[in-house]
């Protein structure tokens, strides 16, 4: 049995300030959830502080991204140790943000990848066709290769999340079906257990990204391929976070 885990990537929202009452009143919403993990990623600032704040909660810290060199001279970056130190478990790379906006490939990101792990971090590898490979029937081959190149290396024994999202329905109030999603979501867990044999593939968890909201929760997590979500615009506010992460409970 795969554990649920619900994850909102804030990207570059909320100040330290917004982030500190969000994490006083949200911890209090969802104390009694215990049966999906729940995990936050704010920007870097706000790692520490909410991090005192969360550390005897249920909720989970991620960073959004990190380097992989451990220190030295790259101006705007942050290590691992950094991220680890802010009470980071997780941390989500390969964004498609990261990706297109920023320039980074399959193979800086594999590098992140095997440091994230060698330093006790969980990756959350995010993976995902545009709109064009899809159009072109390319999805797959995108995908395949992402998630492929993105671990490669890794030691079998590393644990890491998988997280499909669409670039297409980032942002764009446009999910992908639940059909959809489960599609890429099978072919995805079939090319982790090729890669990485049968166990891993049953038990690694592949996330949902792309307009995710309480309305189209339940249709998603209904899939037997979707282990949970990973949530832009709808983590913003507590009411919307909590009503993804409490799905199948109303
Ligand atoms: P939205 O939920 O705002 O579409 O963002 C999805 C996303 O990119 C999460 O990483």
């Amino acid at each position: 049995m795969r554990k649920p885990l619900i994850a909102g990537n804030w990207k570059m929202h909320k100040t330290v300030k917004e982030s500190i009452e969000f994490a006083l009143e949200f911890k209090e919403r969802i104390g009694d959830v215990n049966d999906r993990d729940v995990v936050i990623a704010p920007p870097f600032v706000s790692l520490f502080p909410m991090f005192d704040i969360l550390k005897d909660s249920n909720v989970k810290l991620s960073a959004q991204n990190m380097y992989f060199e451990e220190q030295g001279a790259f101006t705007g970056e942050i290590s691992p140790i950094m991220v680890e130190e802010s009470g980071c478990k997780f941390v989500i790379l390969g964004h498609s943000e990261r990706r297109h906006i920023f320039g980074e490939t399959d193979e800086i990101i594999n590098k992140k990848v095997l440091s994230a792990v060698s330093h006790r971090l969980i990756p959350i590898l995010c993976v995902g066709e545009t709109l064009e490979d899809r159009e072109n029937r390319r999805t797959f081959d995108i995908v395949g290769e992402q998630l492929a190149r993105g671990l490669y290396g890794i030691n079998f024994s590393a644990d890491f999340v998988v997280a499909y999202e669409p670039v297409w329905a980032i942002g764009t109030g446009r999910t992908a079906t639940p059909e959809i999603a489960e599609e890429v979501h099978g072919y995805l867990r079939n090319k982790i257990t090729e890669i990485f044999g049968k166990d891993k593939g049953d038990n690694v968890r592949i996330l949902y990204g792309g307009s995710v909201k309480p309305e189209n929760v339940e249709g998603l997590m209904a899939m037997e391929n979707i282990d949970g979500a990973l949530v832009g615009g709808a983590s913003l506010k507590v009411d919307s976070f909590e009503k993804i992460i409490k799905f199948g409970r109303q």
